[in-house]
């Protein structure tokens, strides 16, 4: 297993990893939950997902490289062992090589994680050959890409036809030849996660793609329950805790409300 006690994983680590005890990955946007996950897992990814996770947008598309570096910063800093990636957001690296090595350059430099990670197949491959030769580890993301909702129209599960399996078999091949240490693979039937595979030798991560991946991830929010807004299929929740959390907030609202908080323990001096 690449889970190995205290030793720090980095994107090498992961690299050329296949069929192995396959590699966990979560996702974590806060220094509290990125310490509670970091002995736990293997790589941790300060998704562009904190969109809708944390700042309530309906899509991945709003949210800029200042605050993917807020948030990096906070994970990196909780982490001693799990390898740190970072999402580079949409508008962030597209237009050119150049301006994806002058964001992931800050990502790296700024936040100190491990690697960073863009959407995108075949069009992107040579930006992601730019960025590996120079020094910045890239962790590829092919199939449901949820920064082109805009174009996919809508959260789509991706490789239905033959035509599309093709197209994603390319990404996936041409991720792989630009350098990329891993390919995430989202949303995608799970026939088209194993062409994927068995045509490149790349580390592979699912997400709603197949088990056969070297790796699964999955959004914290979901697994612990605390994003309720809608569940896609690929989501297990391990646990409920926004149960918990609306339970406090209703008994601390009612104990104020009924001057049963605060009571003398919670009070400097009290009855003297
Ligand atoms: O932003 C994110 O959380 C992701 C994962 C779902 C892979 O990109
Ligand atoms: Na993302």
């Amino acid at each position: 297993s690449v889970h190995s006690g205290t030793k720090k994983l980095t994107a090498m680590s992961l690299a050329g990893r296949r069929g192995e005890t396959p590699i966990v990955g979560l996702t974590a946007y806060t220094a509290p939950i990125a310490a509670a996950m970091d002995d736990k897992v293997d790589f941790i990814l300060v998704g562009d997902s904190l969109a809708m996770t944390i700042y309530g947008e309906s899509s991945t598309v709003g949210v800029d490289l200042d605050t993917m570096i807020r948030h990096g910063r906070a994970v990196v800093k909780a982490c001693k062992h799990a390898c740190v990636v970072v999402d580079l957001p949409f508008g962030s690296y597209e237009a050119s090589p150049e301006q994806a090595f002058a964001s992931a350059s800050r990502v790296l430099m700024e936040t100190g994680c491990d690697a960073v990670k863009l959407e995108g197949g075949t069009e992107m491959a040579p930006t992601v050959a730019f960025l590996v030769k120079r020094g910045v580890p890239v962790m590829a993301h092919i199939g449901l890409t949820p920064q082109a909702i805009n174009t996919l129209g809508g959260f789509k599960t991706q490789g239905k036809d033959e035509a599309a399996v093709e197209m994603l078999v390319a990404d996936g091949k041409a991720m792989e030849e630009a350098g990329a240490f891993s390919i995430v693979i989202e949303g995608v039937m799970e026939s088209a996660a194993k062409k994927v595979i068995a045509a490149t030798n790349v580390t592979t991560i699912g997400i709603g793609a197949s088990a056969e991946c070297d790796g699964q991830i999955l959004v914290v929010d979901d697994v612990i329950g605390l994003f309720a807004a809608f569940k896609p299929k690929f989501v297990k929740r391990y646990a409920s805790i926004l149960g918990d959390v609306e339970g406090a907030i209703s008994d601390f609202a009612e104990e104020v409300r009924t001057r049963k908080f605060p009571s003398e323990e919670f009070l400097f001096g009290a009855g003297k």
